[in-house]
């Protein structure tokens, strides 16, 4: 024994033997974990969130409300198109999920537009906005929105400003929230801020994730896991299922072909890069309150969520879902709904 002294060898012992135990009781708490259904049971108030490739909306953002409340008029102005008649409102209806839910967007002048217009809800917490992402923040979105020549219409931000100016509400709102007054930033500004407060929380699939196992029933709880199973969520995920990334129409199969008449909307992000690869590229939508904004596709192609389930397993998927599933899919993305100030969509 290299101990001389038998008391010490004793201690080094129980040294050791208390390091084994706190070893083996780390271990034994992974393990458990690890053991855990993905999802819980239903005593379980846990927040099963962080365990899910789908996160819960923000309950309550800081927003100025000021602002928010100037924007919303802005949003609702006619005046900020050139012949005085559209809005930003008249695409993205605040009634009809933040869309128009036609097949493609009417501007100015009875002009139809090339593509369909996604609803504005919840876009403040996109990557990029557009489908095809061509800008970053709503800000710039907003400019291009009132200086396109389809859809609002204005030559410059001057006439946008001239014409605010001739209305003394517009001026004393805009001189109580900046100094500087009615201004090409402000108006932007004021616009975003109204489009950040456009979110939709507590969903009945959000109460889920938050721990509330009744707020889904068993069927609905079944679609998630389809949706996950087939692999809809390796796209559609995150916050808004969707809206964080770029993926090419017709991954595996050739939509545009089967479809014809391709036009250069249906390039996508091509459009943007120049990049071959991006042809057909598209920002991945968001399926929050999705049973609210048919048409579907940046084409509006599909009338119904299962027209529009049926095209994505086959050319997202490479496959074909019995029809029990779609429609076990297609409950669970109606638990998406969520609420704005407090009200259900
Ligand atoms: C004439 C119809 C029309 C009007 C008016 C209009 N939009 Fe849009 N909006 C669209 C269409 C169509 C798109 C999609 C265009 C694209 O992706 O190329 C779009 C895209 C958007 C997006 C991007 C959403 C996303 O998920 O990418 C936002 C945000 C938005 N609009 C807000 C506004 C605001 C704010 C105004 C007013 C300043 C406005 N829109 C005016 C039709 C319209
Ligand atoms: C490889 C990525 C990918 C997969 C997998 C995928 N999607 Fe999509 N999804 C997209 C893209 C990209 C779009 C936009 C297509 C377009 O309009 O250009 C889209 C659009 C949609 C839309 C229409 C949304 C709207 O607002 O127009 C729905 C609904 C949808 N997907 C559901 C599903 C379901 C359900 C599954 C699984 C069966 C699925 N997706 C699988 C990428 C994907």
């Amino acid at each position: 024994m290299i101990f001389k002294n038998k008391l010490i060898g004793q201690f080094y012992l129980i040294l050791i033997l208390f390091f084994c135990g706190v070893v083996f009781i780390f271990w034994w708490q992974d393990f458990r974990r690890t053991q855990q259904p993905l999802i819980a049971p239903s005593e379980s108030k846990e927040n099963i969130a962080l365990n899910e490739p789908i996160q819960p909306i923000t309950l309550q953002l800081e927003l100025n409300e000021s602002k928010v409340k100037l924007g919303d008029k802005l949003f609702h102005e006619p005046r900020l198109s050139s012949d005085n008649k559209v809005s930003c409102a008249s695409c993205h209806n605040l009634n009809t999920g933040g869309t128009d839910r036609l097949v493609r967007s009417i501007g100015i002048q009875k002009q139809l537009d090339f593509i369909n217009s996604p609803t504005v809800f919840n876009s403040g917490f996109n990557f990029k906005q557009f489908w095809d992402g061509r800008v970053e923040t709503l800000e710039a979105q907003a400019e291009q929105a009132i200086l396109s020549g389809r859809l609002m219409g204005k030559k410059s931000w001057l006439e946008v400003i001239n014409k605010l100016k001739q209305f003394s509400k517009y001026n004393f709102w805009f001189r109580q929230l900046y100094p500087d007054g009615i201004t090409s930033d402000n108006i932007k500004d004021a616009i975003a801020m109204f489009e950040r407060s456009l979110y939709t929380p507590n969903s009945r699939f959000d109460q889920f994730l938050n721990g509330n196992q009744n707020a889904i029933t068993e069927e609905e709880k079944e679609g998630y896991r389809r949706f996950k199973s087939y692999g809809c969520v390796s796209c559609h995920q995150g916050m808004l299922l969707g809206g964080n990334m770029f993926q090419t129409f017709g991954l595996l199969g050739d939509y545009f072909g089967d479809r014809g008449k391709v036009t250069k909307a249906d390039l996508g992000r091509f459009n943007v890069t120049g990049d071959k690869h991006d042809r057909y590229a598209f920002k991945v939508p968001s399926l929050r309150n999705i049973v609210l904004t048919s048409p579907y596709f940046h084409d509006g192609s599909a009338e119904t969520l299962e027209e529009a389930i049926k095209v994505m397993a086959k050319y997202q998927l490479g496959r074909q879902l019995p029809q029990t599933d779609i429609t076990l899919i297609i409950k669970f993305l109606r638990t998406l709904t969520g609420e704005y100030q407090g009200k259900p969509l």
